[in-house]
C-alpha cells in the first residue's frame, strides 16, 4: 500500500481548520445592489428576475435603506422611463425618473452606502442603443460622448457618487472625467464598464428596464471570444482615468477578471448580471441545485478570481446571510 508523504487532505479535516485555511471571505461592505426604479407609484415584478422588481421612489428609498442596514456597500441605480427617444432626452432631464430617483435615493441614506447610477443611453432610446445613431444607423462615438458629458453633470447633481459607464463609448472616461472636472465635480468617481461583453446573458435586464433593441450590440460591447481585448479595455480607462474598472458578466469571465486583477492599481469589480441570477434561480425553483449554497458559491468565485467588489441581485439577501454566519 502507497503512505502519500503529502496530505492536503490534512488542512481540511475539521470546519476551524477549513476556516483558518479559506483562501477568500465575502463581506457585506464589497456587495453592490443594482436597482431598477420605474415611474408611478407601484412597484412591479419583473418575471424573469423572481425577486427582483422594477421600484416606485418610494420603494426603493426603502430598499436602499434596507439594503444600508445590512451593510451592503452601494447601489447602482437604473432608470425605467415611460417615454422614450431616438437620444434619450429622459436621461439628461433634471426630472427625468433616473435623476429623481438618485435624489429621493442620495437624501434618504446620505453616506451610509455609495449611490451609483448607471451613465448610459440604452434605458432611454426608443431604439435601444446605448448612444445616438448617426444616418446610416451606426452608434455614433463622438456624438454619444456628447450626450454622456450632459449625463454625467445631471447625475452627479442629483447626488450620484459614482457614475457608472456603461455604454462601451471610446474615449468615454476621458470625456465625462473632464466634464465633471470642468464644472466643479472633481469628487464624482468613475467606475468604468471596461470589459464589457456582447452577451445573451443580458437577457432579463431587457424585461427588467422594458427596452427593445433594434439590431445588436457587437459593434461596440466586446466579442466574447476575445480576452486579451478586455485587459487592453481596462488599461485605457485607467489611464483615461476611472476610479474603478469592471468585467461584466462575471460567471463567465472569470479569466479575464483574474487577467485585469492582475494588471489593475485601481480597485476591479464585477457585475454577475441578469442572466447570472435569472438561471439560479431557475434551477433552484425546480429543485435541480441548492438555491443559497449556489448563490453562496457563485459570488465568492467571483471574488476568488479577484474581484474587489461584486454587483449582485443578491447583496441584500447575501449580506444577510454572511452576517448571520459570522461565527459559524
Ligand atoms: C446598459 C446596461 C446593461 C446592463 C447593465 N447596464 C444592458 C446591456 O448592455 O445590454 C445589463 C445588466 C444585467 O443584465 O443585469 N445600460
Amino acid at each position: 500500500m502507497i503512505s502519500p508523504v503529502i496530505r492536503p487532505r490534512r488542512m481540511r479535516s475539521t470546519p476551524a481548520l477549513r476556516r483558518l485555511a479559506s483562501e477568500t471571505r465575502l463581506h457585506p461592505a464589497e456587495l453592490v445592489l443594482p436597482m431598477f426604479v420605474r415611474e408611478g407609484r407601484e412597484s412591479v415584478k419583473i418575471t424573469s428576475m423572481p425577486g427582483v422588481v422594477q421600484h416606485s421612489i418610494d420603494s426603493a428609498r426603502r430598499a436602499a435603506a434596507e439594503a444600508a442596514a445590512a451593510g451592503v456597500g452601494g447601489v447602482m441605480l437604473f432608470g425605467v422611463p415611460d417615454v422614450r427617444d431616438a437620444i434619450g432626452s429622459g436621461a439628461t432631464d433634471p426630472m427625468g425618473i433616473l435623476n429623481l430617483a438618485t435624489r429621493a435615493i442620495a437624501d434618504e441614506v446620505g453616506d451610509a452606502l455609495v449611490v451609483q447610477t448607471d451613465l448610459c443611453l440604452d434605458e432611454f432610446t426608443d431604439h435601444g442603443h446605448c448612444g445616438v445613431l448617426a444616418l446610416d444607423g451606426s452608434v455614433d462615438n463622438d456624438a454619444t460622448l456628447e450626450r454622456y458629458n450632459e449625463m454625467a453633470l445631471i447625475q452627479a447633481a442629483s447626488g450620484s457618487r459614482l457614475l457608472g459607464l456603461s455604454g462601451m463609448m471610446d474615449g468615454q472616461v476621458a470625456s465625462v472625467r473632464a466634464a465633471l472636472d470642468g464644472s466643479g465635480f472633481q469628487d464624482t468617481a468613475v467606475l468604468a464598464y471596461s470589459a464589457k461583453y456582447a452577451s445573451a446573458f443580458y437577457g432579463p435586464f431587457r424585461e427588467a428596464v422594458q427596452s427593445t433593441l433594434t439590431g445588436d450590440r457587437r459593434s461596440y460591447q466586446l466579442d466574447p471570444a476575445n480576452r486579451r481585448e478586455g485587459v487592453r479595455e481596462a488599461l485605457l480607462d485607467i489611464e483615461q482615468g476611472a476610479d474603478v474598472v469592471m468585467v461584466k458578466p462575471a460567471g463567465s469571465y472569470l479569466d479575464v477578471l483574474a487577467d485585469v486583477a492582475a494588471v489593475s492599481a485601481v480597485p476591479v469589480w464585477a457585475y454577475q448580471v441578469s442572466g447570472e441570477y435569472a438561471m439560479i434561480e431557475a434551477a433552484a425553483a425546480q429543485g435541480w441545485i441548492d438555491r443559497r449554497r449556489s448563490i453562496e458559491e457563485s459570488v465568492l468565485s467571483i471574488r476568488r478570481a479577484g474581484a474587489d467588489a461584486v454587483l449582485t441581485y443578491w447583496a441584500v439577501e447575501l449580506a444577510a446571510w454572511l452576517t448571520e454566519g459570522n461565527h459559524k
